[in-house]
């Protein structure tokens, strides 16, 4: 295969894809020329106009089709062509798409560009993957004319296929599948250079400046559990991006700007008159939220000067802002507790950040006629003005909102930090607005066709009984406290089942806080976050089934096996330069193709954001593992207990096994150790 023509692909997708946004524009800008009541009757001079422009519409509307295979094609080409054998890591998913693609489009040369399906089979008797294009094909065809049998067409397609490095065979079955069956001349020689670098290397993909918003709690308030949910999914897309080489800055957008400062302030200058040099004793700042809040809705003095501090503060005003500072860092370092625990990095960059950029940006949407006149408030609509509820970019006060800051830290983003793509991490509940942002951001011309925004959204935290997160008491969850109740339970399990008393007490430290965290983590991770969450130590600390516990200890266990065979890993890196690893088994190859996997759902994650399916993936892993340790002996040993034969292919095996499992405890932020 010759060398890909990187530039001149990359130039046809990204000219593709503008030509799409083109397209969608003009359809859109159809959509709202059509009438939509077509119930009223239009004039007939319009009728013409009407008929053509629906016409034109769905023309249109095809041709989005055909450039969407296009820019599909195109993406599909470019990866498995950056697929040598000689590589670290291979798609299999994309080199499977490009082989079958080239011989559906030999076989069918007047289907333009057809939408290729191949899936792993989840019956070996299918074969390893599966395409599954004969049906689909076979009723296009019928339908336009040409009758013939899905069978038939698997069959045309089967004649074909090019050879692969990849694949071993090909076989129709039933009514036109085609079964593909892996090479593990192929499965060894990926495995081995896993072995021979140490890790796997990320799949290729285009690299891009990646700004990901998350964690974002608000000062003065509690740093609840919505919080702790987008914190550990955001540090889990970011690390994941991080590792596929995008250029990744971790955003912490805390709410650290707007009027409630004002109150705050004035509460503090009452307080701690000498606040600016001796620094206020101030632990609960919630409690000190809830007296300012209590003046500020009864004293109308003191509600007046809470106003002055607001127009103060956002002056800059020395004074005040000294004041802010106090307040703010109080928060910080209840924050700060967390994510040191959590092992989280993240730029602080609140909403104060934008002060002046909001100001510049609100001119700018003024002078261009986007800002609308609602009751008081200055509004703006999306791209569809009249769905959904539009960003309130002036409250009727004249002060600036959420909205306003958004709007002017995505233009702040987009156009000062270069950002490609954009991603939110935050509740679900927010996802209108952020549908609406991305529009208006649009709008504005700040987001292009070729940039990029996600709001990855998440469903909320319910405690065991399935209400609202809250303590027996009622009151909200400090994070803080959650923590620490989490290390309590998890050394009371430690102690049951004895590692006290044969761990030292610095491993057995570092045994609590890894399962604590990565309890916790894992937890989150592994459900669709789409969905509601329960959140139950108990269920979490379970050592079977898809938990942290169960895979930290399969991990243990898996590495404990070259230790058993007085195996070191340098020692296993040079063996897997000249010792093949062991797929003879069926037990193994089972094994070796799980683990082949890994490249394609990290390719899947940077597509939809979705983590769950990575957890899944090393349940895989370790049943795979059981399964094959079950069957396959890596060390045998006489009765006295002495090693009689190292089976080294098979400890190559198990390292492999372990390179990808820690690769995904990594991604998933959990920390390893080494024995619990
Ligand atoms: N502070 C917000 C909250 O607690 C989350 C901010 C998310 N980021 C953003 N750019 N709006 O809900």
């Amino acid at each position: 295969m010759s060398e890909p023509n990187w530039e001149m692909l990359n130039n046809r997708a990204t000219a593709a894809e503008k030509e799409i946004a083109l397209i969608k524009q003009k359809i859109e800008w159809l959509h709202q020329n059509i009438t939509t009541d077509t119930s009223q009757s239009i004039p007939d001079a319009n009728k013409e106009e009407f008929e053509r422009l629906q016409q034109e519409n769905i023309k249109l509307k095809h041709r989005i089709a055909i450039l969407t295979r296009t820019i599909e094609a195109q993406r599909g080409k470019a990866s498995a062509m950056s697929n040598t054998p000689q590589s670290n890591t291979i798609s299999i998913n994309n080199t499977l798409w490009d082989i079958f693609h080239r011989a559906i489009t030999a076989a069918y040369p007047n289907v333009l560009n057809p939408r290729v399906i191949v899936t792993t089979s989840n019956n070996p008797k299918f074969g390893d993957y599966q395409c599954n294009n004969a049906m689909p094909l076979a009723q296009e065809l019928s339908s336009s004319g040409t009758k013939v049998l899905p069978r038939n067409v698997a069959n045309n397609i089967m004649s074909k296929l090019e050879e692969s490095p990849l694949i071993d065979k090909y076989e129709v079955a039933g009514a036109g599948f085609i079964n593909i069956y892996l090479k593990r001349d192929f499965g060894q020689l990926i495995l081995s250079n896993w072995l021979k670098t140490g890790e796997v290397l990320p799949p290729y993909v285009e690299k891009k400046r990646v700004i990901v918003d998350f964690s974002s709690p608000n000062i003065a308030k509690e740093m609840h559990v919505g919080h702790l949910r987008s914190t550990i999914i955001g540090d889990s897309i970011s690390r994941l991006l991080e590792y596929l080489g995008h250029d990744v800055l971790r955003l912490n957008h805390i709410g650290d700007w707007g009027t409630q400062f004002g109150m705050l302030i004035a509460h503090l200058q009452d307080k701690f008159p000498n606040y600016s040099t001796v620094a206020p004793p101030i632990q609960d700042l919630q409690a000190f939220y809830k007296e300012s809040k209590i003046r500020f809705d009864s004293d109308e003095e003191f509600k007046k000067r809470a106003y002055e501090c607001v127009v103060k503060l956002q002056a800059f005003e020395p004074d005040i802002i000294k004041a802010w500072k106090m307040i703010c860092d109080v928060s910080r370092q209840e924050f700060e507790k967390v994510y040191t625990r959590l092992d989280i990095k993240l730029v602080e960059r609140g909403e104060s950040f934008y002060q002046k950029r909001m100001e510049l940006i609100v001119k700018e949407l003024e002078s261009r006629n986007l800002l609308e006149e609602d009751n008081g408030r200055k509004v703006m609509w999306g791209e569809k003005r009249g769905s959904g509820i539009p960003l309130t970019i002036i409250k009727s006060d004249g002060g600036f909102t959420y909205d306003t800051s958004d709007m002017a830290a995505i233009k702040q983003r987009i156009e000062e930090e270069n950002a490609d793509w954009v991603i939110y991490v935050t509740d679900a509940g927010q996802s209108l607005h952020f549908q609406m942002l991305e529009s208006c951001a649009q709008k504005a011309g700040i987001l292009r066709s070729y940039h990029r925004m996600d709001h990855v959204g998440f469903g909320v935290v319910l405690g065991e009984d399935k209400k609202k997160f809250k303590t027996r008491s009622g009151d909200t969850v400090k994070l803080i406290e959650l923590l620490d109740e989490g290390l309590k339970r998890t050394l009371e399990k430690l102690k049951e089942k004895g590692r006290d008393k044969v761990l030292s007490e610095e491993d057995l430290k570092a045994a609590q806080e890894s399962v604590t965290y990565g309890c916790i983590k894992y937890a989150d991770l592994s459900h669709n976050r789409n969905h509601e969450y329960v959140f139950s130590f108990d269920k979490m600390l379970e050592d079977k089934g898809n938990t942290a516990v169960y895979l930290l200890y399969a991990l243990t266990r898996i590495r404990s096996i070259a230790r058993t065979a007085k195996v070191t890993q340098d020692e296993l890196r040079r063996h897997a330069r000249d010792t093949p690893i062991s797929l003879e088994h069926e037990k193994e190859w089972k094994l070796a193709k799980v683990l082949l996997k890994f490249p394609d759902i990290i390719l899947d994650i940077s597509e939809n954001m979705y983590l769950h399916p990575l957890c899944e993936f090393c349940y895989e892993i370790s049943c795979a593992f059981t399964e094959f340790y079950d069957k396959c002996y890596c060390v045998e040993k006489n009765q006295a207990g002495e090693i009689v034969k190292v089976h080294m292919g098979r400890l190559l095996l198990t390292e492999a096994t372990a390179i990808v499992l820690e690769k995904c405890f990594v991604l998933l932020g959990l920390k390893p150790v080494s024995r619990m």
